[in-house]
């Protein structure tokens, strides 16, 4: 059996002011076909997955814009945080309330606010590396061929004699490595990002929360006692705050063995800040991507959205310019990572 959680718990930040607290970016359409990042997700899955064994993790508060946005998701499918403990509790959640309907399944881990451009390349791959985790204990990461040294990326090392199929043995996994070692691992090219997609068998990933996160699964299994109870809200509200707040990546994936990666070759993009929208969206003759009702003039290289104002701009050049109905945002292009500062400074705008 196959099944899928989606993560849509992120807040988006780098992608303010129109990813914001209560319309987070996995809630958006960044791309022009008006599809929000968490239906194309949906949309990517469905060949391999039916609807009714899709699942949805995310904060309590987002609950009423995914039943919006995703109405053939049964509602007892969309698994309510009542507040963010990152990516490890949340697939724990997720596990357990697909143990509680299937004994053991397949559990396919995927990202809400990513883009991919080859959709049937990408089922491949996923279909693939549903393979490799039926075959035994194995944790299967999708990894990209980096082309920079990014540091908000995890890094995994494989072992190119040791296949398994298509998959390679995975040697070490290094969550966000300091730029130094980034360029380091980029100039050995023996490295692949983590997409952070995963493959595992439910009775896979529980034993390796057993052994590495051992109080996050003694609540969990509390958790899923609870399940169809009328206990079950309560036991959630009471149990997962008390989770320490910790990725996948740190809480197992840099420590687990037997952890398998496929290289993914389907124009992933993790759309991490605005500059995401200068390579998703077509630019015009000046390199210019604009939304919205703008003029610009001797300006070029420019990413600018609109809202209802018309936005005119006169001899500029590499900005991001971002304009909601309360807020505006005029950035450098060189500065896209550090839009979240703005939200350390201004937690009222968010
Ligand atoms: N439900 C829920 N609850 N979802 C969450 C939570 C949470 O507490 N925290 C994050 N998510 C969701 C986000 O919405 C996103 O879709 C996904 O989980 C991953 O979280 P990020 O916060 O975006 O992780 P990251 O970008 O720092 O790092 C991960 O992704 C990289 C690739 O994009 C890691 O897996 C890296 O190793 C990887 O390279
Ligand atoms: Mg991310």
């Amino acid at each position: 059996k196959k099944t899928a959680l989606i993560m849509a718990g992120g807040r988006g930040e780098r992608f303010w002011p129109r990813s914001r607290k209560h319309m987070p970016k996995q809630f958006l359409s960044l791309t022009d076909d008006g599809k929000t990042m968490i239906q194309l997700t949906v949309e990517r899955i469905r060949p391999l997955v039916e609807l009714e064994d899709i699942y949805i993790a995310t904060n309590k508060d987002y609950k009423p814009l995914v039943l919006e946005q995703l109405p053939g998701i049964p509602e007892e499918n969309i698994l309510c945080e009542p507040i963010g403990r990152n990516t490890a509790p949340c697939i724990g959640l997720g596990a357990i309330h697909i143990a509680k309907k299937y004994e053991d399944a397949l559990m396919m881990v995927l990202p809400s606010d990513h883009l991919i451009k080859y959709n049937t390349m990408f089922v491949n791959t996923l279909s693939e590396g549903c393979a490799v985790a039926e075959k035994g204990a194995n944790l299967v990461t999708i990894g990209i061929t980096p082309d920079y040294p990014e540091t908000g990326y995890g890094y995994i090392k494989f072992n190119s004699d040791k296949t398994d199929g298509q998959a390679y043995e995975v040697e070490r996994f290094v969550e966000k490595p300091s730029l130094e070692v980034a360029k380091e691992y980029l100039a050995t090219e023996e490295y692949l990002w983590n997409s952070g997609m995963f493959v595992w068998k439910i009775s896979t990933i529980l034993d390796n929360l057993k052994k590495y996160m051992g109080s996050t699964y003694e609540g969990l299994m509390k958790i899923k006692d609870a399940i169809g109870t009328p206990e079950e809200d309560i036991v959630l509200e009471n149990i997962f705050p008390t989770f320490q707040s910790e990725s996948i990546d740190y809480g197992i994936m840099e420590k687990a063995s037997n952890i398998y990666i496929l290289p993914g070759v389907f124009g992933w993009d993790d759309v991490g800040s605005w500059l995401a929208v200068g390579r998703i969206k077509k630019s015009n003759e000046n390199g210019n991507v604009v939304n919205g009702n703008i003029i610009t003039i001797n300006s070029k290289n420019n990413i600018i959205e609109g809202s209802q104002k018309l936005i005119a701009t006169v001899g500029i050049e590499d900005l991001i310019i971002v304009d909601t109905e309360d807020a505006t945002l005029i950035c450098n292009k060189n500065s896209a990572g550090d839009i979240k500062k703005v939200l350390e400074n201004l937690k009222i705008c968010n």
